[in-house]
């Protein structure tokens, strides 16, 4: 019998983070979850250092060119959440943010370019120097029709920073002034990127693991 139970430690608070007692239960959570949420991976395309240290050069180039200009991020849900608490957080000039929502018509894998606004932004545009926040530009005909809508608003200007890219899927051609990162033609999650909405999670982007990937009709 030991005399250093439970029973004989002081009552413990909630915000005991660091205590010992505490540590093995959340350890075990954590693990579990990794453990389910990896099976989704295939192959780490950009590790967890590598993006963030694209996303501070960003930071530091867009700092630089909106200096002393009136600068909004319009983030597009929801993939864009998480590149976008990051980059701003590098930004060293005062920004706003907004948000759209938009769902494209059409085949479940590819983009018809058919978009419709399921969010609006709550900011009026007009005037303002917006960079539009994307995760990833794929064919291109989502952002393509989100600059025509964003134009008509009369923006000061209109830029777009991506995270990622993937060259060879374009089907149009849209100005993407800022990239992370050029990529092949894999299908990726994580850092934001979903499959069937999971994922977004992942610190890092890796390609969605073979048995996971849909077969495209
Ligand atoms: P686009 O209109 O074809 O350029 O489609 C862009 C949108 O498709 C992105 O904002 C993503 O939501 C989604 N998307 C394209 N490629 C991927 C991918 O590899 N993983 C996850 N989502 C993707
Ligand atoms: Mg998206």
């Amino acid at each position: 019998m030991s005399n250093t139970g439970p029973e004989s430690t002081a009552p413990r608070t909630t915000s005991g983070v660091g205590e010992a007692g505490l540590r093995p239960a959340r350890a075990e959570a954590g693990e579990g979850r990794e453990a389910d949420l990896e099976r989704g991976v295939g192959e780490i395309l950009i590790d967890e250092d590598t993006l963030q240290a694209r996303i501070v050069e960003l930071g530091a180039e867009i700092s630089a060119d909106y200096k002393g200009r009136d600068l909004l991020l319009v983030g597009v849900l929801k993939g864009a959440v998480f590149f976008m608490a990051d980059l701003m957080r590098e930004l060293t000039v005062p920004c706003e943010i907004d948000f759209m929502a938009i769902s494209s018509y059409g085949a479940a894998t590819d983009s018809s370019g058919v978009v419709r606004i399921l969010k609006d932004l709550d900011i009026n545009v007009a005037g303002r120097d917006v960079v539009v926040v994307e995760d990833i530009i794929d064919s291109g005909l989502t952002l393509s029709y989100l600059m025509r809508n964003l134009t008509a608003r009369k923006p000061a200007s209109l830029e777009v920073v991506a995270l990622l890219t993937k060259p060879e899927r374009r089907e149009i051609d849209v100005p993407v002034r800022y990239v992370g990162f050029e990529i092949p033609n894999r299908f990726v999650i994580g850092y934001g990127l979903d499959f069937a909405e999971r994922y977004r999670n992942l610190p890092y982007v890796a390609v969605l693991h073979a048995d996971l990937v849909p077969n495209a009709t």
